[in-house]
């Protein structure tokens, strides 16, 4: 084996399963995939979805454990030297780049919004999120908190600032004290809290009946077929099929970059192939069951098959922030019910905000041998600078551009690249291998065929569409509104800056490897 300095590891097998399903549910499961259910017509979109997740979602999720741990025992946390251990070429650590990358720039946005759920815990105990009442008013307490304009709620941007600076410390507080004594620990806390909280809310949602009797199809049966009853006609629609494959890869966490630096931590005799699916299973639970049962059938019935619809499209916070709350104040105890919905959402944000920071951390530690903390501090100040133009330029379309780039985009082709460098150029035979060592149950052959050829086809295919249908316009940026563009503009040129950065970092890492090694 090589000679590698130790590294961290995990406490138990349960801490490593619950850390990557902790980072998988977050706020993808209950935020993200109601809207896009229902944007896309609801059961419509329920089979490309699964298609998706049996062979796009579960095969990265092995493919990714599987990378982790073998370039862990090189002593690489992330993406460049895992892929430099899979092929010895010198360009390869660059594309590795991404899975650094994109973590930091989820990170950005994703602890901002995290905060607002804490705001918005706090605010259904002390009663302020209930003075708003009907739609209009709900909307008006959310531009308010996030400062987009001043209102009877809201003066300024303060307790939005305040709330994100307790989450930010809470993250950091959490990085710093390291996998078995930070990470694993918050996982094993919040995970069952996040379950029973939601399993409570699920469960006052599915006995609501018919809240309105003026319209006595709109219940909860029907809120539930919405989203279950299967349509065949869409499936050929690639919009929809984009949308399905996307939200698989947010919110299973592949394609990012995380699952990887979390495996790393593993030692060669785990398993990967059970453990792997056991965390998939964990997050589809939360998605499919929690989220599918709390946002869509409760809009359902309290709004009707066309508004529920009508707001998914008009924001992707509405249906958690705005309608959500609308619901909870209609049913007795609601206050009680409004909180534990925003306090499962914020443990749900927690847990996958700290595997979105922990690539960077391991990163420095393994590349440049810094120890914990200070790498902890470096990457503090860094996120705390970037998150700044998120919170004060939010109404400008930094948080999309942001959320495009860094959780869709870099998604897809980071998902490509690492699985043709490790079923075609290291070899689907040794991958093979590698996924079984240690493995507690055999994956079925069919698979084999799947990780080779469908996973890494159907990635080809969702990229090759989207650069043909949108990729020009994107890069023109042909929709974004005039007020918008500096703002647009002065976002890529920081994340291409961004990207560069950590590329020169990889350069000079490699480059005093070699020297130690002459
Ligand atoms: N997988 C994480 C989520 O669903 C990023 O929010």
């Amino acid at each position: 084996m090589v000679d590698v300095k130790p590294r961290q590891s995990w406490g138990s097998k349960l801490g490593i399963i619950l850390a990557v399903a902790g980072s998988a549910v977050g706020l993808g499961n209950f935020l993200r995939f109601p809207v896009q259910a229902a944007q896309n017509g609801g059961g419509a979109f329920m089979l490309p979805y699964f298609i998706s997740l049996l062979l796009l979602g579960i095969p990265l999720m092995w493919i990714e454990w599987a990378v982790g741990r073998y370039g862990g025992l090189f002593g690489h946390g992330t993406a460049p030297g895992m892929f430099h251990s899979l092929w010895k070429n010198r360009f390869i650590k660059y594309f590795g780049v991404i899975g650094i990358f994109g973590p930091l720039v989820i990170l950005i946005y994703y602890t901002y919004i995290e905060s607002w759920l804490l705001g918005y815990a706090f605010f259904s105990l002390t009663g302020h999120l209930s003075q708003a009442v009907g739609v209009e008013s709900k909307g008006a307490f959310l531009s308010g908190y996030q400062g987009l304009v001043q209102n009877q709620f809201f003066q300024n941007l303060w307790p939005a600032y305040i709330f994100f600076v307790i989450t930010f410390l809470a993250n950091f507080w959490i990085i710093s004290r390291g996998i078995k004594g930070g990470i694993e620990i918050l996982c094993k806390i919040a995970m069952p809290i996040l379950f029973i909280f939601g399993a409570i809310v699920a469960v006052r949602v599915l006995t609501l009946g018919v809240p309105d009797l003026t319209h006595p199809d709109w219940n909860i049966v029907n809120g539930l077929g919405y989203l279950w009853n299967p349509d065949f006609s869409v499936l050929t629609s690639a919009k929809v099929w984009l949308a399905a494959a996307g939200q698989i890869f947010f919110t299973l966490s592949v394609g990012i970059g995380v699952i990887l630096t979390y495996a790393s931590y593993l030692t060669k005799g785990d398993d990967v192939v059970l453990s792997g699916l056991t965390a998939a299973a964990t997050n589809e639970t939360a998605e499919v069951v929690l989220g599918g049962s709390i946002a869509i059938p409760a809009a359902f019935a309290f709004l009707g098959p066309v508004a529920i619809t009508a707001v998914a499209q008009s924001g992707a916070f509405n249906l958690g922030f705005v309608t959500m709350p609308l619901i909870f104040d209609k049913i007795p105890l609601g206050m009680i019910f409004s909180f534990l919905w925003f306090v499962l959402l914020f443990l749900a944000g927690i847990t996958s905000s700290v595997s979105l920071a922990e690539p960077a951390v391991a990163f420095m530690e393994d590349e440049f041998n810094l120890d914990r903390k200070k790498a902890v501090w470096i990457l503090g100040i860094a996120v705390f600078l970037l998150i700044q133009p998120v919170i004060f330029l939010l109404g400008h379309g930094v948080v999309d551009e942001l959320d495009f780039w860094g959780g869709t985009f870099c998604l897809v082709l980071f998902a490509t690249i690492e699985t043709i460098l490790f079923t075609w150029v290291f070899g689907i035979d040794r991958a093979w291998e590698e996924i079984h060592h240690g493995a507690e149950m055999k994956l079925p052959k069919i698979y084999k065929f799947i990780i080779k050829y469908v996973t890494p086809l159907i990635l080809i295919v969702i990229l090759a569409s989207w650069i043909w249908q949108q990729g020009l316009s994107v890069i023109l940026m042909q929709g974004v509104t005039p007020a918008n563009l500096p703002y647009i503009l002065g976002t890529r040129i920081a994340l291409v800056g961004l990207f560069l950065a950590i590329a020169i970092l990889v350069k000079i890492a490699w480059r005093k490897r070699k020297a130690k090694q002459e």
